[in-house]
């Protein structure tokens, strides 16, 4: 088997417009080569970026991937560094999607989802919305896999996984300084002072914690009485 390091080692380009990979989609890429947690699996990707962390579910295995972004441009990005690592083999679909709103259901859904610039007046909202709608594209006891900032609320996450039918397992956590835009954003900077342990000063240095998330299903099926006409 190849080593977690080597696992790491791809061929990226990125334009203007893309996501270039921060620490925290370095720390996911790296709990994803020093685990095995898609060999075998279907698997949708959200917010796929330059490829980095599709790239290595292709390379641990996974049985297929749909891979997705929010623009076509964004999405070609993924695919031309996707191709160039891997070849034009693989079973992978690229598709421009807005989030969970695409077709089909898989076994895990991985992503680093946008926060700290969502865009979004709840600026969880794709944490979320992940959490909550994730079950409409698993299969029955299928898995949501993602990293998060301690800035968003690890507390917050856990309840609602947990409200929301997932088991709650940290695969990996590590820390490291506020990167640069986060201190751009007064707003941001405000409504992190509201969240527990969101962050700590180390040496008058703002450090965030980063957690890998793996959330799995719990069986479940709806209550008797539920009223639930054509819903997934
Ligand atoms: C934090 S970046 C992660 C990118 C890449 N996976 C990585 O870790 O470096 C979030 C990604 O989600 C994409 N994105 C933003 N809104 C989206 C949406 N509504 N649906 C799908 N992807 C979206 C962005 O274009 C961006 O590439």
């Amino acid at each position: 088997m190849e080593s977690a390091d080597s696992l790491l080692q791809m061929d990226l380009s990125a334009g203007s417009d893309d996501w270039s990979p921060t620490p925290h989609g370095h720390w996911l890429a790296r709990m994803l080569a020093e685990n095995d947690l898609v060999r075998g699996r279907d698997v949708l990707e959200l917010g796929a970026g330059v490829a980095n962390h599709t790239i290595l579910i292709h390379w641990q295995g996974a049985r297929s991937i749909v891979a997705t972004e929010i623009t076509e441009q964004l999405l070609e990005t993924t695919r031309e560094n996707f191709e160039r690592n891997c070849g034009t083999e693989a079973d992978i679909r690229f598709r421009v999607a807005d989030w969970l709103s695409t077709e089909g259901r898989f076994d895990t859904v991985v992503s680093n989802p946008p926060f700290c610039q969502s865009g979004k007046q709840n600026r969880r909202y794709f944490l979320d919305s992940l959490i909550l709608d994730a079950h409409k594209r698993l299969r029955p006891r299928g898995e949501i896999i993602f990293i998060q900032s301690s800035m968003a609320d690890f507390g917050e996450t856990e309840r609602r996984m947990d409200r929301n039918g997932f088991d709650v397992e940290v695969v990996g956590t590590t820390s490291g300084p506020f990167r640069d835009y986060y201190f751009e954003d007064q707003e941001f900077l405000k409504e992190i002072e509201d969240v527990d342990g969101g962050y700590e000063l180390r040496d008058g240095v703002y450090h965030e914690h980063l957690r890998v998330y793996r959330g799995k299903l719990r069986e479940w099926a709806p209550h008797s009485n539920a009223h639930t006409p054509g819903q997934s």
